[in-house]
């Protein structure tokens, strides 16, 4: 089967390829680069044995997407290709809005046009703003969003909607992902952001690398067990493995649109990773309490049953993988400043 994997040289792309290959599917990867780097291509290989198929190119670009598709006897697409700084997204709503919405409807166009009509979208919890409860189920209501990145995801996910009840015999899984960290266990491949980083995990990593001084926790006056905001954190490798699990579902048996959650159901604080990742790795990262961040929610995690009832799929890894590859991976890569210091 062959899969066209949209950003697939990207973090959580990256891994889904290796889960792919290693599940015997042919991958066909289109990527501009935009946020990654071309040796990832070669990573793959290195942990996996195998090629994929590269086409350097952007997605909203119909012809590029045209060439792939008649080069190629794509049978589904997993499209993660997109822009994802929330703070970034308030103040370039109009990249965002261009790139997020134009690369799911030109795909959309061409699958549309060469009968391929499975489809595996990269959604977000995002999409249910500040929860009304928690665990956050697929029934919760979804829109209530506080950025452009935000919106871009919920409206990806309409936009999907009315394809398929434009044409029912598309499917449609629409995965909406907790908050991925880790890394690959090769600590080949993980998330390596450009500039300072936004998310939690590289911004602990850079401090441990004493790469930045220290980390700014974002207020520590919610309403949770330490005051700090709790998270459902799932290690990438365990959200790559939910993709190919996604395949199979629609393989398996007719999807229509299906939403489905991917986190592990657990919460944690900013405290409390920030005490996993020293006690794993054996070093400190010091932290100052900042306000809150704008837009930031006091909790959220997943409700999971539907992901294991309908994916046959469960989060594996615990906290402990998900500090200890991230960390290995920096070490790897990047280079580690404090063992020469
Ligand atoms: P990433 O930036 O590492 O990967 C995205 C990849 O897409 C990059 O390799 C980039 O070069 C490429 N790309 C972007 N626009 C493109 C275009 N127009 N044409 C071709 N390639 C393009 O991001 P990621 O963390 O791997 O996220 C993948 C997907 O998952 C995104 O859709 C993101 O919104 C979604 N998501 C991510 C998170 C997270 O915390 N990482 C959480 C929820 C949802
Ligand atoms: N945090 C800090 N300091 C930092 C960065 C983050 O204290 O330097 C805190 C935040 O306040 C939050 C937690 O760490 O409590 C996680 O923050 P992230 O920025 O890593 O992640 P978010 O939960 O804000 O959002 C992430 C992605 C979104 C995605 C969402 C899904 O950035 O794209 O998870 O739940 F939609």
């Amino acid at each position: 089967m062959n899969i066209l994997v949209t950003g697939g040289l990207g973090y959580i792309g990256s891994h889904t390829c290796v889960e792919l290959l290693e599940h015997g599917y042919n991958v066909i990867v289109i990527d501009n680069l935009s946020n990654s780097k071309i040796e990832v291509k070669d990573y793959i290989k290195t942990i996996t044995g195998k090629d994929i198929n590269f086409v350097e190119g952007d997605v909203c670009n119909k012809q590029t997407v045209e060439h792939v598709f008649a080069t190629y006897p794509v049978d589904a697409v997993i499209h993660f290709a997109a822009y994802k700084a929330v703070g970034e997204s308030v103040h370039k709503p109009i990249a965002y809005y261009q790139n997020n919405l134009m690369s799911t409807l030109t795909l959309c166009e061409v699958m549309s046009k060469h009968n391929c009509k499975k489809f595996v979208f990269s959604s977000s919890a995002t999409v249910y703003g500040d929860p009304k409860q928690v665990p956050i189920d697929e029934t919760c209501e979804v829109g209530a969003t506080t950025n452009p990145y935000g919106t871009s995801k919920v409206m990806n996910e309409q936009i999907l909607q009315d394809v398929y009840i434009s044409d029912p015999t598309w499917d449609v899984v629409l995965l909406r992902y907790f908050n991925p960290i880790g890394a690959h266990h090769s600590g080949l491949i993980g998330e390596s952001p450009v500039g300072i980083p936004n998310n939690i995990m590289p911004y602990i990593a850079m401090v441990a690398n004493k790469e930045l001084p220290e980390l700014h926790v974002f207020g520590n006056d919610y309403d949770t067990p330490d005051g700090t905001g709790v998270r459902d954190y799932i290690h990438v490798v365990d959200l790559a493995k939910g993709h190919v699990k996604a395949l199979d579902y629609m393989t398996r048996q007719k999807v229509g649109v299906d939403a489905i959650n991917l986190g592990t159901g657990n919460g944690y604080s900013v405290l409390e990773l920030v005490q996993a990742f020293e006690k794993d790795n054996h070093i400190a990262v010091p932290y100052v309490i900042d306000p809150r961040r704008e837009g930031d929610i006091a909790v959220c995690y997943a409700a999971t049953d539907k992901a294991k009832d309908v994916l046959n799929w469960v989060a594996k890894k615990d906290i402990h993988d998900m500090v200890k590859d991230s960390w290995k991976f920096k070490m790897g890569l990047q280079g580690v400043v404090h063992e020469e210091n």
